[in-house]
């Protein structure tokens, strides 16, 4: 696992020394925030040794490097699942070179689905916590102990100064922001009625297919995790309609200008705590 990681960072430092504070993750549909940075350097996935190559639609595979205000952020333009495939070790591949890279924070973003009554579609929701459900832990097996300790707190997943600054930031852009529990599960199939029952009955309240294993890496390693959620629908069995990828991507277009614009904010009003 060490030497996968330092071969990819190998790759990256021969094209750029960018040293990144924040790394963001884009979720389906999300990926126009791209347009926001000012970009120094891109590298695509192809292009790195033994790099998880996304196969879902509206995930492109490319960092970018770059400043977000006068923040320096690494963004993965495209994810990979573990639907797709994927070890969760290859899943928390990405979150590992980012941090080798120097990120300090790691900024999560997905497309899922809604259970508390106040969403609709197109809600942003702040995670607060997350529930691990039925997929591996991505730390399982040896513990390296110069990364983390064997048994990591979760008690503060995702930092509550980071919760605060996003918070504060939506208030003063004026966006609203809901909040909630992640629930990740495997995929790819969506959840059926009975799940999005049992999810409500153990505490979830947003429901996806990426996050969880991603921000347990993070935790690990000492980074500090945020995220946002876009609620492309309802979830199973409360939407009125079938659910489709293609309306999550829809979904996640249409909410692109609010996402942004939280996300821009909040970045660099983090940018002034790192
Ligand atoms: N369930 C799981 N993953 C999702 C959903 C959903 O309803 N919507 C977008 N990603």
């Amino acid at each position: 696992m060490k030497d996968r990681i330092q071969n990819i960072v190998d790759v990256i430092r021969k094209k750029t020394d960018f040293v990144p504070k924040v790394a963001l993750t884009l979720g389906s549909g999300l990926g126009n925030f791209a347009q926001e940075i000012r970009v120094v350097e891109e590298i695509s996935y192809h292009d790195l040794p033994d790099f998880p190559v996304s196969t879902a639609p509206g995930h492109a595979g490319k960092f970018i490097f770059g400043y977000v205000g006068s923040v320096p952020v690494v963004c993965m333009a495209g994810r990979v699942h573990l639907y797709e495939g994927y070890s969760t070790e290859d899943v928390v591949t990405p979150a590992r070179v980012m941090h080798a890279l120097g990120a300090k924070v790691l900024f999560l973003s997905n497309a899922a689905g809604g259970l508390k009554p106040s969403y609709h579609a197109g809600t942003l929701a702040l995670v607060t916590d997350h529930i691990s459900c039925f997929i591996p832990n991505p730390l399982i097996g040896p513990n390296d102990d110069e990364e983390g300790v064997r048994f990591p707190d979760m008690t503060h997943a995702y930092d509550p100064e980071l919760q605060d600054i996003i918070r504060k930031a939506a208030d003063r852009e004026g966006i609203p922001l809901d909040s909630g529990v992640y629930v990740q599960l495997t995929g790819p199939s969506f959840e059926t009625p009975a799940e999005i029952r049992m999810i409500r009955a153990i505490g979830g309240d947003i429901v996806g297919m990426s996050t969880v294993v991603e921000a347990i890496a993070a935790v690990h390693m000492g980074m500090r995790v945020c995220c946002v959620s876009l609620i492309s629908n309802l979830a199973a069995g409360i939407s009125p309609v079938p659910l489709s990828s293609e309306d999550v991507n829809a979904a996640g277009e249409a909410a692109a200008p609010l996402f942004t614009k939280l996300v821009k904010a909040s970045i660099e009003a983090m940018g002034e705590t790192l």
